[in-house]
């Protein structure tokens, strides 16, 4: 199957006054559609970089980010807000929902972003949300609301999925709820995922392990049977 994205070369340093940090030094992989990609690394190893490069929000310093062949590295800033918005679903370790709206409504955002309609009940019902669907955030659960954020990202209906440390902020048993349902997403849709974590035991649900360490790939690992989450090691 193709490449969805292809990560060329990737440098990025920041200059904070006059002290350079090389946050990704030379990072170069493909991302297959359809593939969980699991991003791998201590903290400060330039996992938040990476996505933010990839995702179009943050710019290399040199490299390359091709999507189906479409080079994205220098589109103008309106450009690339759009393609973000229309293409790229994002989920965060804080869930960054909407409080004064219910789980509906807040998916419901979501789909609004995307080109085309998608089935708002069916999405909430592959999250395991539908009994909760007219609650609202501060009536769910940690782990029940990081699924409104996975539906609401699917509500688009995007090409990628980005999560950075989707599991977080949960304890062992909620988290597997949620990479579960990231599963499920990804299976039903063939939503393609790049999830990062500092979580050696998550990278196992992936079928693409990048291991990171100072900026630069140090092992990349595919990985021919995914392990449920259910069976992962946790932490
Ligand atoms: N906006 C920024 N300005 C300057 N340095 C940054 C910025 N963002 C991240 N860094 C630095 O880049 C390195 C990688 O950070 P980050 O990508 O956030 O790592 P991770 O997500 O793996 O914890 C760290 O040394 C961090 O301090
Ligand atoms: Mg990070």
């Amino acid at each position: 199957m193709g490449n969805i994205i292809e990560i060329k070369n990737v440098f990025k340093t920041y200059n904070t006054e006059n002290i350079f940090t090389h946050a990704l030094n030379n990072v170069d992989f493909k991302v297959k559609k359809g593939e969980i990609v699991v991003i791998l690394g201590a903290s400060g190893s330039g996992k938040t970089t990476l996505l933010n490069v990839i995702s179009g929000l943050d710019k290399v310093t040199s490299g390359t980010i091709v999507y189906e062949g479409k080079d994205i590295t220098n589109l103008k800033d309106k450009k690339i807000t759009r393609f973000r918005k229309e293409n790229l679903g994002f989920i965060f370790q804080t869930y960054n929902l909407l409080e004064h709206l219910n789980v509906y409504e807040n998916v419901l955002v979501g789909a609004k972003l995307g080109k085309e309609k998608t089935n708002i009940n069916e999405i909430i019902k592959t999250v395991g949300l539908d009994v909760h669907k007219h609650k609202y955030m501060h009536e769910l659960s940690g782990g029940e609301q990081q699924r409104v954020s996975i539906a609401r990202a699917l509500a688009k209906n995007p090409q990628v999925m980005f999560c950075d440390e989707p599991t977080g902020a949960l304890d062992e048993k909620t988290g597997k709820i949620v990479l579960e349902s990231l599963i499920d997403v990804n299976e039903k849709f063939n939503t393609t995922m790049i999830i990062i974590t500092h979580n050696p035991g998550i990278a196992l649900i992936g079928d693409r392990i990048i291991k990171m360490n100072s900026g630069k790939i140090v092992e990349e690992i595919i990985n021919e049977k995914r392990t449920k989450p259910n069976d992962i090691p946790w932490g």
